[in-house]
């Protein structure tokens, strides 16, 4: 039987520079859909497929999100004073349990597979997920709980995946799609952002892994891919020759919350789908928009 899932990891020490200047002085992760910021989104899915430890790899500016993460006495005083109950027992259930979260620091954007090496003490020799939390994915049961059903069956390490338009292939990591149906196929190569002509398929990985422990050896190497960062799909490539890896074409729709264009489209999303509000926020809608035409 495959090692149980533990920990998760939450890469937030990017500098997010396709959405400045909101990024300037504030996390990404901490933009808001709805009311919730991204990171709670992804700390949620990870609760919800069985993680006991949320591990953020943090950087400068991104103090508010360790504050996001403990508790606020004065705030929690007045709400209580004020008899808003409800509110006061929804924020005290956000939070991880004491001594459920760590917190390290990546000194340098140097990419994404660096910032998943700075965890490996952390980690320690267990399987981890890995949970980029400008991707929003929306989906039920959520799409890290469905890549454990994948994992109970396969064990390896999993990547969530999911079809673009072909012309869209160079923005993104591209698997290989090798035997296997859509909750559980074989991956046989991957590529980081590729010419169009290059790309293996046009299946995506979008934002969600199960990773063994010994991508950690991998990363250590801190070879620069793609866009001189160094990238956790090189070390994957790597992996692949001594590991399986399984693909999930997970039931969901992922925004891509580091674009304007995903996060905008996320707020409708997630407000139309909120029984307190997504009255009136349509009329608000079909207003703004009529008056467009
Ligand atoms: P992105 O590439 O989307 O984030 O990384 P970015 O570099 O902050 O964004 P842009 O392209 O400049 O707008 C995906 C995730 O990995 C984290 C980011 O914080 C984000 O959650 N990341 C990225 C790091 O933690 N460290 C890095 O060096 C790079």
């Amino acid at each position: 039987m495959s090692k149980k899932v533990r920990t998760a990891v939450f890469p937030v020490a990017g500098l997010g520079t396709r959405f400045l200047p909101a990024t300037k002085a504030m996390p990404k992760e901490m933009l808001t859909v709805v009311d919730r910021p991204l990171i709670q989104y992804a700390v949620d899915e990870a609760r919800e497929a069985g993680i006991e430890h949320f591990i953020f790899i943090t950087g400068r500016n991104k103090g508010v999100i360790e504050d996001h993460f403990d508790r606020q006495f004065e705030l929690e005083a007045t709400l209580e004073q004020r008899g808003k109950t409800q509110a006061l027992a929804e924020l005290q259930a956000d939070l991880p349990v004491a001594g459920q979260a760590s917190f390290t620091r990546q000194q340098e954007p140097l990419g994404l597979g660096h910032a998943v090496w700075c965890a490996r003490d952390i980690v320690g020799n267990e399987p981890f997920a890995l949970l980029l939390p400008d991707m929003l994915i929306k989906a039920k049961p959520g799409a890290l709980k469905q890549m454990m059903q994948a994992y109970e069956a396969k064990g390896g390490n999993i990547i969530a995946v999911e079809e673009v338009d072909p012309n869209d292939v160079s923005s993104y990591g591209i698997v290989g799609r090798g035997d296997g149906e859509d909750k559980a196929f074989s991956i046989n190569g991957m590529v980081e952002k590729p010419k169009i002509q290059d790309a293996p398929s046009n299946l995506i990985i979008s934002g969600r892994y199960i990773l063994q422990p010994e991508i950690f050896k991998l990363l250590s190497s801190h070879t620069k891919g793609a866009g001189g960062e160094i990238q956790i799909t090189d070390a994957m490539q790597k992996l692949l020759k001594e590991q399986d890896f399984t693909g999930v074409k997970f039931a969901g729709t992922t925004y891509d919350c580091g674009s304007k264009i995903g996060f905008l489209a996320a707020n409708v999303a997630y407000a139309l789908d909120r029984d307190d509000i997504k009255d009136d926020f349509e009329k608000e809608l079909l207003k703004i928009i009529n008056e467009k035409k």
